[in-house]
C-alpha cells in the first residue's frame, strides 16, 4: 500500500518540478495543481516498461486510452463515455481550445464563470473569440459548497442572448471545489439548448471526488445536455502526472463526434506520447486502489484544515468543497487587502494561489492546495497563522 506521508520536502524538490523549485527552499510551495505523493504502482511499472523498450518514437494512438477511460468513467463516475467518440489529445487545455474553434462560430463569445481556473480566461481570446466572464453568486457566509456558489443562470442566459455560443464548464469546479447538481446543470442545459450552443465540459477532477460524494458527468443531466456536450479529461491530474501528454475529448453523438473529427485539424489533435498514453491506460485501468488511498488521505486533510481555520484562524473562512484537493480560503475579513497570498508569501513564506489570477471575484482568496503529506500541511497550516499573526 502506498503511504502518502512518505515524501519529504528535500525528496519532493529532488523530482525537478516547478512546484517544489521555482522559488527556493526557504518557501514551502502549496499552490500549482500537483500532489506531493509517489506514483501510483501501475503507472511507474508502465513507465518502467516504455523505458525499457526505449519507447520514445511518434506514438501510435489508437483505442486503448479511450477504451480504459470508458470503463473507468462506468466504474467511478457514473458516466457512459463511448471509445468511438473519444479523440486523444496532448492536454486538456489543448482539447479545450480546439473545441472552442469546433463548435463556436468565428464571430460568437465563449462564457467563462468565474472564478475560474485561470487559462479558462486565456484560451477563448487564442481562437479570435471574446471570453465573456459571467460571475457565479456567492450566498456569503453560507455552511456548504452548495449553498455558497451557484451558476448565474440569468447571467448566462443573458451572455448567450448577447452571441455566446458556448461556455466552458468545470465540473467538479477549480477553484471552489463544487459538483453542480441535476437541477443547476439542467436549467443551463435549457439554456444552452435555446442558443443551439455547445458546453465544454472539463472533468479533469472529477476522479477527484472526495468519498461520499458522487460525481455528476454534464453529460449525465439529460438528453438535452449530452447533445451539445463536449467533455475533456485526463489522468494526469487525479494521478499527478500532469508531465505526461495525454488527454481525451469525448462527444456523445455520433453527429458530435463526426463535427469534432471533420473540423479539428489533426495537427492540433497530435502530441499525445507514448509516455502519457501508457500511464493513463495503467491509471485508468489499475489506479482504483491508489485513487482510493490518495482521496481518504485528502479527505484528512480537508478535515484537519477545516479544524485549524475554525479553532485557529477567526478572520478566515473555509468551506470544504465536494471535489478537488483545493481549500479556497476566504480572506477577505483579514484585511489583508485584494491579495492576501502575497503577504502569507512574505510574512510566512507559504505560496498559495492568488485568488485574483481566478477573475476579479477571487480577490480576497486564497487557493490552498492540500495533495500533501499531514507534516507538510501542518508547516502550512502553521505559517498561515503566523502571517497572519504578523498583521
Ligand atoms: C480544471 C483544469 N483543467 C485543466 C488543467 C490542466 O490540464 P492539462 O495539463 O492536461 O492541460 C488543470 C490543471 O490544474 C485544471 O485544474
Amino acid at each position: 500500500m502506498t503511504n502518502f506521508d512518505a515524501l519529504t520536502p528535500e525528496a519532493l524538490r529532488a523530482r525537478g518540478s516547478m512546484k517544489w523549485n521555482r522559488r527556493g527552499p526557504e518557501v514551502l510551495p502549496m499552490w500549482v495543481a500537483e500532489m506531493d505523493y509517489p506514483l501510483a504502482d501501475p503507472v511507474a511499472a508502465a513507465i518502467d516498461e516504455v523505458v525499457a523498450r526505449q519507447g520514445f518514437g511518434y506514438a501510435e494512438v489508437d483505442d486503448r486510452v479511450p477504451r480504459a477511460f470508458a470503463d473507468f468513467a462506468a466504474r467511478r463516475l457514473g458516466m457512459t463515455v463511448n471509445p468511438g467518440w473519444t479523440t486523444v489529445v496532448p492536454h486538456v487545455l489543448a482539447g479545450i481550445e480546439i473545441a472552442v474553434e469546433v463548435f463556436t462560430p468565428k464571430d460568437a463569445g465563449v462564457v467563462v464563470t468565474t472564478p475560474a481556473y485561470m487559462h479558462f480566461l486565456v484560451i477563448p481570446g487564442l481562437t479570435g473569440r471574446e471570453a465573456v466572464e459571467v460571475p457565479l453568486l456567492e450566498t456569503r457566509g453560507a455552511a456548504s459548497v452548495d449553498e455558497q456558489w451557484h451558476l448565474d443562470l440569468e447571467g448566462i442566459e443573458r451572455a448567450f442572448a448577447n452571441g455566446a455560443r458556448s461556455l466552458i464548464l468545470c465540473q467538479p469546479y477549480n477553484p471552489v471545489g463544487k459538483v453542480f447538481s441535476r437541477e443547476e446543470l439542467a436549467e443551463l442545459a435549457r439554456i444552452v439548448a435555446r442558443y443551439d450552443g455547445w458546453v465544454i465540459s472539463d472533468e479533469i477532477h472529477a476522479p477527484l471526488t472526495l468519498p461520499a460524494i458522487r460525481h455528476l458527468a454534464y453529460s449525465e443531466v439529460d438528453e438535452t445536455a449530452a447533445s451539445h456536450c463536449v467533455t475533456i479529461t485526463s489522468a494526469s491530474k487525479s494521478f499527478s502526472m500532469p508531465g505526461l501528454p495525454c488527454a481525451t475529448v469525448s462527444l456523445h453523438t455520433q453527429a458530435g463526434h463526426d463535427r469534432f473529427v471533420t473540423n479539428a485539424h489533426p495537427d492540433h489533435l497530435y502530441g499525445a506520447t507514448t509516455l502519457g498514453i501508457e500511464a493513463n491506460v495503467a491509471a485508468f485501468t489499475g489506479g482504483d486502489e491508489w485513487l482510493d488511498g490518495a482521496l481518504a488521505k485528502i479527505a484528512q486533510n480537508v478535515a484537519r484544515t477545516k479544524a485549524f481555520v475554525d479553532a485557529e484562524l477567526p478572520d478566515v473562512r473555509y468551506v470544504p468543497g465536494d471535489a478537488t484537493y483545493f481549500a479556497w480560503l476566504d480572506l477577505r475579513e483579514a484585511g489583508l487587502g485584494d491579495d492576501p497570498a502575497a503577504w502569507v508569501l512574505d510574512k510566512g513564506k507559504l505560496w498559495m494561489n492568488p485568488g485574483g489570477d481566478f477573475g476579479a471575484n477571487g480577490k480576497g482568496f486564497c487557493r490552498l492546495n492540500l495533495a500533501t503529506t499531514s507534516a507538510i500541511l501542518d508547516d502550512g497550516l502553521g505559517r498561515l497563522k503566523a502571517a497572519l499573526d504578523a498583521r
